[in-house]
């Protein structure tokens, strides 16, 4: 399981640079090379790995991994449909329902075995399935229902990217950044079991905002910019000397979250026409999961890779949080610049996330 998740952080990576570079294809199928076939699979090994720790039961069945792979099989198949063979794209979907819908069904099982009550995570986690069940079903419903074509996309794509990785990037980021920033928090429980309800509003009122009313939209911006405000007040009014610093994972998943913020904000502007929407998605993915994804691979890869090896994992956490804090703020200025067109974005992007990935291609063994 360490391994596939090591397997499957690499592959977003890898899919993220590729996603952003590839210039010949359609804007939708590069989108899909990062979400569908980087992010989403990514996403669901992480949770088959966090449910047993969530629910305090036993290590996953080897069975549980067939949905990170049905996934990616699923992600595979919606690019190349996206790319070459339009009409393909329902078989994806449904195979991507399959292995959801799975892990739903098996996180379901292992909270009826947890004894007492499961960690508020895990109904995050099954949330966000939930979300991303639902987008899968309006999109493959498009399929049949072209004249509505345009509000079922607006439907699918709101929901997936904030109910599906919204709700899942918060629910672990909020466990795991005061592992990441070494300090205990008993309020990250609390958080979780109050703003759960104003989250999943917001973004259904988004996604049927962006669908038939901006002004829904707007009240639905509102609700998770004011619970995305109570999130940071209360970190950086108990924790901020651990979490702002030049090195580490904590400051990167601080970032992410600002970076979230910034594209909450640009939501706004082109749910208005005052920016265009084309940019929104590359911007969600170099302001929000770029630094997301680095900060938590920062913590979570010398883990999977170097289990029971505790000083070279500590060496290499170290090696890949170097300049966390310069490296997660070319990220957001580099998605700020997305948002508005800039060309040069790109590069800073890119030279960010080479920053990470030479660090985690130096040979193991001379960490410094
Ligand atoms: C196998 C799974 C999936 C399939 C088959 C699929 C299919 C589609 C299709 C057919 C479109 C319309 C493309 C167009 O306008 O030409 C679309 C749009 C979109 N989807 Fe998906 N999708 C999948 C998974 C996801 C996931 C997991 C996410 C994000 C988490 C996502 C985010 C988006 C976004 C952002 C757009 C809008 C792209 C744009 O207009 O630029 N999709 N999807
Ligand atoms: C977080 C990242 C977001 C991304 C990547 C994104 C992406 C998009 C895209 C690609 C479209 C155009 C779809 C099409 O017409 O083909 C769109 C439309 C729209 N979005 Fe978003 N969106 C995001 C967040 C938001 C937020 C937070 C709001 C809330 C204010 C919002 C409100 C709208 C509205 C109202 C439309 C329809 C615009 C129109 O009528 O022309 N979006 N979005």
């Amino acid at each position: 399981m360490p391994r596939l998740l090591a397997a499957l952080v690499i592959i977003s990576l890898v899919s993220v640079t590729a996603g952003l570079s590839l210039p010949d294809l359609p804007a939708a199928a590069l989108l899909h090379i990062i979400l569908a076939l980087g992010i989403m699979p990514l996403i669901l090994a992480a949770m088959a790995y966090f449910i047993p720790v969530l629910t305090r039961t036993g290590k996953p069945e080897p069975l549980v991994l067939l949905s990170p792979i049905g996934a990616l099989i699923a992600g595979l198949l919606a690019t190349l449909s996206l790319s070459l063979s339009y009409p393909l794209y329902p078989v994806a979907a449904a195979i991507a329902l399959l292995a959801v819908g799975g892990l739903l069904w098996w996180s379901q099982q292992r909270a009826k075995a947890t004894l007492g009550r499961p960690h508020p995570g895990l109904l995050w986690y099954q949330l966000a399935l939930t979300a991303l069940i639902l987008g899968l079903l309006l999109i493959i419903l498009a399929a049949l229902w072209p004249e509505q074509w345009l509000p079922l996309k607006r439907l699918h794509l709101h929901l997936n990217l904030l109910g599906f990785i919204g709700l899942a990037a918060l629910g672990t980021l909020r466990v795991l950044l005061p592992t990441a920033g070494g300090f205990s928090d008993p309020q990250a429980g609390v958080w979780l079991m109050g703003e759960w309800r104003w989250l999943v509003a917001g973004t259904l009122l988004i996604a049927a905002g962006a669908a038939w009313s901006a002004v829904l939209a707007d009240i639905g911006l509102l609700l998770w910019l004011i619970s995305l405000a109570r999130l940071v007040r209360g970190l950086l009014s108990a924790h901020s000397g651990r979490l702002w610093q030049w090195h580490g994972a904590a400051v990167s998943l601080m970032v992410a979250v600002a970076g979230l913020a910034l594209c909450l904000i640009g939501g706004a502007l082109h749910g208005h026409g005052l920016l265009p929407a084309s940019q929104a998605g590359e911007a969600f993915v170099i302001a929000f999961l770029l630094p997301l994804v680095t900060g938590a691979a920062t913590h979570l890869l010398p883990l999977w890779l170097l289990q029971s090896q505790p000083e070279r994992q500590q060496r290499l956490r170290a090696r890949l949080g170097y300049l966390g804090a310069v490296r997660g703020l070319a990220f957001l200025a580099a998605g700020g610049l997305t948002l508005l067109s800039q060309p040069l974005a790109f590069w800073l992007a890119i030279a960010a996330l080479c920053q990470f990935l030479i660090q985690l291609a130096r040979p193991l063994g001379d960490e410094r």
